[in-house]
């Protein structure tokens, strides 16, 4: 509402993130997240070297080829990168192929150098902060790899001493398979992992081990300027480890815990700051993957996040798509159904969090086929879906601008009759979604009752998505029909600023129709940003 204030909401954010003080979960709640492996995302030259996914080999990416896309991904909106894991991996060839990924810890004290050296990751920590963007790194604590000498079973033969600073085989909890999820014990302390590939899983009851990994993370942490960590296969690890590991690190910590049950991953938000939004994920793709999906599991599951997780649901990281998980795209192409689904990480509580190649339409199925190389779309920014990206952050940002509250308003769903819709409420932005698909011959309505207050009666409303305008009724309601099963964004004209606004040259439609997705840059975004700049210059920050 107010453009000054507006613009000086992103000022604390920017001066944390040029000094050495690390970004809190507050400063995280804004943020959105461009999901990335190393390995695959650019290579440091403009070569483009082949990928085949199927090989499990390292294709060339680094982190002097991220430093130099970054344009790629602050254009879409993102102002966060997670980059997979960065420490010393297994460097021979597994049964399972090579480290490519980063998550086979070989020694946590150096780094994994097919992506850079170390003058290169900071290069790109600075090349982030001096954008305003924040630097997240992906870390392992359970398990430790040591190649076993072939692919029979022979976990007796493994040789510890590969494995630094943990070189002794009682570093690690005894081998045992989990068979039985149920029992959290077998879960912490059992392996995963296979015989072929054992995750050697370290004994984290041991105090020195603590100690030693508490220290470590502090060091990293401080070494890269780092913002962020995500951490891997945190529900393998005693929960109590976690708080002073946190601690330790004194940045946000967003863990993965691969479950879909809320009850038990809320638990988890005691212990660090955040989790990856599992419980959502599950029910999200059921819901989204065709018309015949149940949207009401997805509002069932939000109500449960909202009231048990530690932060409700305004920390945890919304996801479709990841390197563990079939591309969204490999269960569906309908593009109706893709962009609700996408549109939902955006309109909702929490933080949006991309995987890279889900802009460019990637389709790729399990690991390692959702693992594709990126360079070959010549990051392409004509791609549909980029465009729609894009506006989504640009929505997303312009809320926050107008409701200095918005990253702790929680949104709410307002009743349709159709089954097949959704609105979400997160005011001033409003996010219609349904699931009808692409094919579907009859129009699809949403309501918005006068009595939410949403909207100003005869006020306009743009469909972010479009930039094409409604009016509300005369007492404030609003009711919106699409064909093609496309999803809207929309936000009061009132809520776009003064001037140089997002969709600011809006055309007045129906409110209906929305095959024209050409999309807008969103000038308010970018001109903060140089404002900012200006800023910073003048404070005399480099
Ligand atoms: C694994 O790689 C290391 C270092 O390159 C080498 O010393 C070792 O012999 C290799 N082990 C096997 C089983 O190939
Ligand atoms: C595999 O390793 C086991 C245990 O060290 C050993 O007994 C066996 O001979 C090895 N097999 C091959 C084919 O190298
Ligand atoms: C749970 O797993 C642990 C570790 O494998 C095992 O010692 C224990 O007996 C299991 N408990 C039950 C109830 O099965
Ligand atoms: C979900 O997790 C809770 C807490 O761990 C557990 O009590 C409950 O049985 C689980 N529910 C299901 C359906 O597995
Ligand atoms: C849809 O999900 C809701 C909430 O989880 C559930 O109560 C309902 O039975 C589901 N409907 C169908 C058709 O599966
Ligand atoms: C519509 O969806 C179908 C799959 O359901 C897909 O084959 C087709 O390409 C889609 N068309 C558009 C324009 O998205
Ligand atoms: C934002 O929230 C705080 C605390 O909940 C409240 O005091 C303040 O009035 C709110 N501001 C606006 C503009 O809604
Ligand atoms: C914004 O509005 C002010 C006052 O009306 C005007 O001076 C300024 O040029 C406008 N800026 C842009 C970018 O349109």
């Amino acid at each position: 509402m107010r453009p000054s204030t507006a613009c000086c909401a992103f000022l604390p954010a920017l001066l944390l993130a040029q000094s050495v003080i690390a970004a809190t979960p507050d400063q995280w709640r804004s943020r959105s997240i461009y999901q990335l492996l190393t390995d695959r995302f650019a290579p440091s030259d403009n070569s483009s070297p082949t990928c085949d996914t199927t090989t499990r080999k390292y294709c060339g990416g680094t982190y002097k080829g991220i430093t130099n896309h970054l344009d790629y991904i602050q254009n879409m909106g993102f102002d966060a990168v997670w980059i997979s894991p960065i420490v010393e991996n297994v460097d021979n060839e597994t049964a399972y192929g090579e480290a490519y990924h980063g998550y086979w810890t070989q020694d946590i004290n150096k780094l994994n150098t097919h992506f850079g050296s170390q003058d290169d990751l900071n290069e790109l920590s600075s090349a982030l902060h001096s954008r305003g963007m924040y630097l997240m790194v992906d870390i392992v604590v359970n398990h430790f790899v040591s190649v076993p000498p072939n692919d029979s079973d022979n976990i007796q033969a493994l040789d510890y001493g590969l494995i630094k600073p943990f070189s002794s085989e009682s570093d690690y909890h005894p081998y045992c398979e989990i068979t039985d999820y149920e029992n959290q014990t077998a879960v912490e302390q059992c392996w995963l992992g296979d015989k072929k590939l054992p995750l050697a899983d370290l004994d984290t009851e041991n105090l020195d081990i603590v100690k030693t990994m508490n220290d470590w993370i502090k060091g990293l942490v401080k070494s890269y300027n780092v913002d962020g960590l995500r951490i891997d296969t945190v529900k393998h690890v005693r929960r109590h480890f976690w708080p002073a590991f946190a601690e330790s690190a004194g940045v946000f910590t967003i863990g993965e815990v691969l479950s879909d049950n809320t009850t038990y991953t809320a638990a988890y938000t005691e212990v660090i700051d955040s989790v990856l939004d599992y419980p959502t994920y599950f029910p999200l793709t059921e819901a989204f993957k065709s018309p015949e999906g149940n949207l009401s599991a997805v509002v069932e599951t939000t109500g449960r996040i909202q009231k048990t997780f530690k932060n409700g649901a305004f920390l945890t990281g919304s996801f479709l798509e990841n390197h563990d998980q079939p591309r969204f795209q490999s269960v569906t192409q309908d593009q109706a159904l893709v962009r609700n689904a996408i549109t939902w990480l955006f309109v909702k509580d929490g933080i949006p969090i991309l995987y890279y190649g889900q802009e460019q339409g990637y389709t790729g199925a399990s690991d390692p086929n959702n693992r594709e190389a990126l360079w070959p779309t010549a990051f392409d920014t004509k791609n549909p879906l980029v465009g729609h990206v894009k506006s989504l952050n640009a929505a997303r940002k312009t809320a926050m601008l107008a409701n200095s509250n918005y990253t702790s308003t929680p949104m709410s769903f307002i009743p349709q009759l159709d089954k097949a819709t959704l609105v979400i409420s997160k005011p001033p932005l409003v996010g219609l979604l349904t699931n009808v698909g692409n094919s579907s011959k009859a129009k699809t309505t949403w309501t918005i009752p006068s009595s939410n207050a949403l909207f100003k009666g005869g006020e306009s409303v743009v469909n972010i998505l479009n930039c094409e305008t409604t009016t509300a009724d005369a007492d404030g309601g609003l009711s919106v029909q699409v064909d093609a099963g496309m999803p809207q964004v929309l936000l009061p004209v009132s809520a776009l600023g003064k001037n140089g606004t997002l969709c600011g040259t809006g055309k007045s439609g129906s409110g209906g129709s929305s095959t024209g997705m050409q999309t807008r840059i969103s000038w308010s975004v970018i001109g903060g940003l140089l404002v900012l700049g200006l800023v910073k210059a003048l404070a005399g920050f480099t």
